[in-house]
């Protein structure tokens, strides 16, 4: 009897302290206390059965078994208690304030490059001009020698170039694709290329090694001269309006004969500056007729069809459309020149 006494004692005990715990950790100390397999109160009550009198041992054994029993669902009970608590203060800890004003996130825009070159696709698309592309990685054909500049020819010094080890390079005008369109396509060609190209020039307010052109190409029977300085002086009127002056300069290109080169007024009003170099102009584009030896490396007749060919640089553009001065602001990206248009 003594021993079931002080059963309801330890139950007591137990439970009392078990009701004041309110941390993880105690709680794990309460159930090592009573559990452990070494020392726990019940392990060491259950080792007693045995020695218990024959006369008593079953009552006590059941006894034990039911306190065990007890403290075991006690001590679930209380730790979904502390796990509850625990989450509803974390909970509260974490509650959003749906009232809040909300961060304004800053915009983005269209780079003033990609504007640039879908404002003159756009300019051209209105003259008739269909779109191309071909590959940055281009062969010595297609960038040089289709284009009437065989590798001795010395007007390969006018473009440095970027050579790949298998013997391909980095197209440096977007001349190469002329060549590849008048391959797959039969005349009348009316086409617009814009695209990437790559020369060892160095950098200035005006040069980068990496730059866009886009090519311009018409061949029918009967083009003339007259057609080309037509076409680019609207689309240069188009693209800066009527007020700022257009010229153009006689100059050389193999691919085209006769050539020239096409200057639009620099920002500061034709007056000189450190971007025109003092000049009051600024280059942006080479032009010409396509030379008979071109339409000859392509399979045409150059008795029976003309044809014109311009390619614009498209970062000298967008500096005159927007007053930029320097081309590296176009490629270093920095937020503060960004954010201005
Ligand atoms: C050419 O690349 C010729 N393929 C253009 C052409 C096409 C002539 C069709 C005749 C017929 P050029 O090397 O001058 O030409 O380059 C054309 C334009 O690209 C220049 O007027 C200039 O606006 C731009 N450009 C040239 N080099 C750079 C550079 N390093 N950085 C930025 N723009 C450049």
């Amino acid at each position: 009897m003594t021993a079931l006494v002080s059963l309801e004692e330890l139950e007591t005990q137990a439970l009392d302290s078990l009701a004041a715990i309110d941390q993880a950790t105690a709680l794990e100390a309460w159930y090592h206390h009573h559990f452990s397999r070494e020392r726990g109160e019940l392990t060491l009550l259950m080792r007693r059965i045995p020695q218990v009198e024959p006369s008593e041992r079953k009552a006590f054994g059941q006894a034990v078994n039911r306190l065990k029993v007890r403290l075991e669902e006690a001590h679930a009970a209380r730790q979904a208690d502390l796990r509850s608590a625990a989450l509803s203060a974390q909970l509260e800890a974490e509650r959003l304030d749906v009232t809040l004003p909300g961060r304004v996130l800053p915009r983005g825009r269209r780079h003033p490059l990609s504007a640039t070159l879908e404002r003159i696709v756009d300019v051209f698309h209105g003259l008739g001009f269909d779109l191309a592309e071909g590959p940055e990685v281009e062969d010595d054909w297609h960038n040089f020698t289709a284009l009437n500049t065989p590798a001795d020819h010395p007007a390969r010094d006018m473009q440095d170039t970027f050579y790949l080890a298998d013997g391909h390079l980095l197209r440096t005008h977007t001349s190469s694709v002329q060549i590849r369109l008048m391959e797959s396509t039969r005349p009348p060609i009316r086409a617009l290329m814009p695209g990437r190209v790559y020369r060892r020039d160095a950098v200035t307010s005006r040069h980068y090694p990496i730059f866009h052109q886009v090519e311009g190409l018409v061949v029918e029977p009967g083009i003339t001269m007259g057609h080309l300085k037509g076409t680019l002086t609207v689309a240069m009127q188009a693209l800066f309006g009527r007020d700022r002056a257009v010229r153009f300069r006689p100059s050389y290109f193999p691919f085209t004969e006769p050539s020239a080169e096409y200057d639009v007024q620099c920002i500061c009003g034709g007056e000189g500056c450190r971007i025109c170099s003092y000049t009051g102009w600024l280059e942006v584009g080479g032009c010409g007729m396509v030379d008979p030896s071109v339409f000859e490396a392509v399979g045409l007749d150059p008795s029976e069809v003309q044809g014109f060919a311009f390619g614009l640089g498209a970062e000298r553009i967008a500096m005159l459309v927007h007053g930029i001065p320097d081309i590296r602001l176009l490629w270093e990206n920095h937020e503060r020149f960004l954010e201005q248009f």
